[in-house]
């Protein structure tokens, strides 16, 4: 396919492009992503609208220039990144719709989205470069012992995966991590953006209110922090790895 001469560019990242298209939004990624990753991302957006979570139409997958692209039809709003950015004082209310709208996504189900821990052992198991065997071996007991659910998480739920249409109502984009499984882990990635962020006050007070709503602890979510920490350094977060390695040497949350 070709984009529009008159796109203009969302967001520019090291192996992507996002383009408003005018109609749609095209994530353009760079001749070295794997096509099965794009195709994922695809299907699993297929599969959250499946289970009848607001997501942005999928209109195709496709080549553009010898390089993949996932096309969504565009939703018009803005995110919740861009909300709490333009108006400071209503930082608490969109970060109480940000969990409320993360713990709807967890209400919903699909038997054939990918297992959450079969995603991370994989992911675990790839960082043979920055973590030695026993690490690993630690952490893949570790997530042995958590418990099973099939909650559908997001992965990535982060205030810029929102979109606030005029009307109020929410559509979530952005499903390359999505999973079934437990949601405080989902909650765990959140927690651990914000704070790699530099946003620690928002953190905390992010994770306090999630637990809050859905009945759950600091300690239990926390339980996760060397799992996903893990997990990120799988994404080849080079910038984030000394943070990161300290946050799998952690034991429990302090
Ligand atoms: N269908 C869509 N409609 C409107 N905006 C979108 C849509 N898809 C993506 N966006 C915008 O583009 C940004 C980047 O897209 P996203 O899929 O989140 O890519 P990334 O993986 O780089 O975060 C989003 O934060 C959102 O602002
Ligand atoms: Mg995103």
């Amino acid at each position: 396919m070709e984009l529009p001469k008159d796109k203009k560019v969302i967001k520019t990242r090291h192996n992507k492009v996002v383009y408003d298209c005018g109609d749609t939004v095209a994530k353009v990624f760079n001749a070295t992503k794997p096509p099965a990753d794009v195709f994922n991302e695809a299907l699993n957006l297929a599969r959250a609208d499946q289970a009848g979570i607001d997501v942005p139409q999928l209109i195709e997958v496709s080549k553009v220039d010898g390089s993949w692209a996932l096309v969504t039809k565009k939703v018009a709003g803005k995110t919740m990144r861009d909300l709490a950015d333009e108006d400071p004082s209503k930082l608490d209310d969109v970060m109480k719709d940000f969990v409320k709208l993360q713990l709807d996504v967890h209400q919903h189900r699909n038997d054939l989205m990918n297992r959450q821990k079969d995603k991370y052992t994989r992911m675990i198991n790839s960082v043979t470069e920055v973590l030695d065997e026993s690490t690993r071996y630690d952490l893949l007991m570790r997530l042995d012992g958590m418990p099973n659910h099939q909650k559908i998480c997001h992965g990535d739920f982060v205030p810029s995966n929102v979109i606030v249409r005029e009307d109020g109502t929410a559509c979530i984009c952005d499903w390359a991590h999505a999973s079934q499984g437990d949601g405080s882990a989902d909650c765990a990635v959140s927690y651990l953006h914000f704070k790699l962020n530099g946003q620690d006050d928002f953190a905390e007070s992010y994770l306090k209110t999630y637990c809050e709503l859905q009945g759950t602890t600091v300690e239990y979510v926390s339980q996760w922090f060397p799992i996903v920490a893990a997990a990120e350094l799988a994404r080849g977060r080079v910038v984030e790895k000394d943070f990161l390695l300290s946050w799998i040497s952690v034991g429990d949350y302090e």
